[in-house]
């Protein structure tokens, strides 16, 4: 079965083809643009640009993501794509492109939330899909930062399993927005969590004290808003003294010790907590060393994450979350695939 995934909800452009052998999501193609250089200049996400850009690039990544593949639409079963959470409008392009397809080559359109999707690139280009549940999957990017407690396989997660499965949020900022505006504080290019990764090398993670809000054990929700205003408050008189640059690799290192900290000590007591089998994180933050480090010498019971490419944004996670749902049945029925619509918000 090969499906071809489309995802639009933010500043990458993506699109996937992949295919199911036996228990495996195998990739045969993935074609992403990023965004990240043309928004960097705003110091963040620019909806408007966002969306006339995945407008000028949908049509080549659906086409290079098929040719890389070597199949035609024909040959596909089913087009998932990204319908919420996101920039409505940087959605609806994914949306329209995916509904156009379904109906001109009279394939099966499949609705994917954007988190489900983060979710299932645990399983993608995996030899074998980990058997042993539950798994604690970490949802860590720079717009959430949500545990869910997997009990069973993604081809058995139920329609609202996201809702019932999920056990832990910010109740703020989330991990990856806590590194972008901190590092936006000290100067750095967004998005600033990989800055903050490389400049935190030989840095003392415990020079500055940073708050780690919501420390009790009991509580598996995270909060990582106070941290911007300890680190402004601190930048501003490093600033003053003209010691910011020599300080700098001090800093990064302990406001990443602050966030992974926090993530770390949650992740851990939640995975206990729920009986977790073994602990997955995906979503750019994945990609932070310290973090991994950190969850290494912590954690007792296994962990991991997928490739880099599958962490950040991408059409292979849909098209993976979308090959589960289509296994079960859920596809739109004919009238849902032509109304489909995007949504901004993460729940009805
Ligand atoms: O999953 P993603 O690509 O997009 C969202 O869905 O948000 O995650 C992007 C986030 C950004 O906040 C970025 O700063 C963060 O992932 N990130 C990192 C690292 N690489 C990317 N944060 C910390 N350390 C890194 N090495
Ligand atoms: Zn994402």
């Amino acid at each position: 079965m090969k499906v071809l995934g489309i995802e639009t909800s933010c500043d990458e452009c993506s699109a996937s083809v992949v295919e199911s052998r036996n228990d495996t999501v195998h990739v045969r193609s993935l074609s992403t643009f990023s965004q990240i250089e043309i928004h960097q200049p705003y110091g963040g996400v620019v909806p408007e640009i966002a969306s006339r850009n995945h407008l000028e690039t949908i049509n080549h990544r659906i086409e290079a993501a098929l040719a890389e593949a070597n199949v035609t639409l024909k040959e596909i079963d089913a087009i998932a794509v990204t319908n919420r959470p996101g920039l409505v409008g940087a959605l609806l392009v994914g949306v329209s492109a995916a509904k156009a397809l379904s109906y001109a080559y009279q394939k099966p359109l499949i609705a994917v939330h954007h988190l489900e999707g983060h979710l299932c690139s645990i399983f993608l280009d995996q030899e074998k899909i980990p058997q042993k549940y539950p798994i604690l999957g970490a949802v860590i990017s720079g717009g959430h930062t949500n545990l869910y407690v997997l009990k069973s396989r993604p081809d058995q997660w139920s329609v609202d399993f996201l809702k019932h499965s999920l056990v832990a949020r910010s109740r703020d900022d989330a991990a990856g927005e806590a590194f972008d505006k901190t590092a936006k504080l000290m100067g750095f290019p967004y998005p600033g969590g990989v800055w903050i990764d490389r400049n935190s090398e030989g840095g003392d993670p415990a020079k500055y004290a940073f708050p780690r809000a919501l420390n009790q054990k009991e509580v598996f929700d995270f909060s990582f808003s106070g941290l911007k205003t300890a680190v402004s408050l601190i930048v501003e008189d490093l600033r003053k003294k003209e010691q910011l640059q020599k300080e700098t690799s001090h800093l990064c290192a302990s406001v990443q010790a602050a966030i992974v900290d926090q993530l770390v000590s949650k992740i851990k007591n939640a995975a206990e907590y729920f009986g977790c089998q073994s602990v997955a994180i995906v979503g750019g933050v994945a990609a932070n060393r310290a973090l991994k480090a950190k969850l290494n010498e912590k954690l007792k019971i296994p962990f991991f994450s997928p490739d880099l490419k599958y962490c950040t944004d991408n059409g292979a996670m849909i098209a993976a979350a979308g090959l589960f749902r289509f296994r079960q049945n859920h596809q739109l029925n004919f009238e849902q695939s032509l109304t489909l619509n995007a949504i901004a918000y993460p729940e009805s």
